[in-house]
């Protein structure tokens, strides 16, 4: 069991289960993040950084279980979970099996863990501007564009910027008295 286990435990929606990664994810975790799929999106860390992210207390490193066997179908990583400012950043988001919904169900997750767990005040994430695909879940999910960080990321071709986007504690409460989030 990892640090993580022992303060968030287990959380599930209708479409997938979130578990605090463990050492023995790892390779699942590095191979999704190097697959051709996803690298255009993220910026792959190497394998002590997500060990580092396993063990330290202000992150919060998560395995997307998906599917009927609740199998890995992806990763999230929270930081700032003991952020003074009460604003918790999701860091990273991947799943393998894409168009199912899993995105969206694991995002209504990390929103719940964020404002109902670990008491956000602000849950933010920022996205290569070319992400559409990610730009579109994160909006359709109530997250506001706050801003440009222009020509903020290298790239094979030259720079991308990223695109800023948050969700209030109190907008997450209006959404959820719509029915619009998970439950508390
Ligand atoms: C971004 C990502 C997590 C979304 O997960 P997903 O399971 O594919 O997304 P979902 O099936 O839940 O779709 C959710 C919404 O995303 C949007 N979307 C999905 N595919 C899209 C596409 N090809 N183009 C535009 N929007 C798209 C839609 O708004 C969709 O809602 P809808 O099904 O009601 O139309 C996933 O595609 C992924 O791992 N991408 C690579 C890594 C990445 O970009 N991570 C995010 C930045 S760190």
């Amino acid at each position: 069991m990892t640090p993580n286990a022992a303060v968030v435990p287990a959380v599930r929606s209708a479409r997938v289960r979130l578990r605090p990664t463990m050492q023995s994810d790892l390779a699942f975790v590095l191979s999704l993040e190097r697959d051709p799929a996803n690298l255009p999106f993220i910026t792959p860390w190497e394998r002590i950084q997500h060990e580092a992210a396993i063990r330290f207390p202000d992150f919060r490193h998560f395995i997307i279980e998906t599917g009927a066997g609740l199998e890995p179908g992806g990763f999230l990583i929270l930081i700032g979970c003991r952020n003074p400012h009460l604003a918790v950043e999701l860091k990273r988001m991947v799943v393998r099996d894409k168009h199912q919904g899993f995105g969206r169900a694991a995002l209504k997750v990390a929103k719940k863990i964020a404002f109902d767990d670990l008491g956000a005040h602000r849950f933010w994430l920022d996205s290569k501007k070319s992400n559409a695909r990610a730009q579109a879940l994160y909006a359709g999910e109530g997250f506001v564009v706050e801003g440009e960080l222009r020509q903020a990321v290298k790239t094979a071709e030259g720079y991308d910027s990223l695109i800023v986007m948050a969700m209030l504690q109190d907008e997450f409460m209006r959404r959820r008295a719509q029915a619009a989030e998970l439950p508390a």
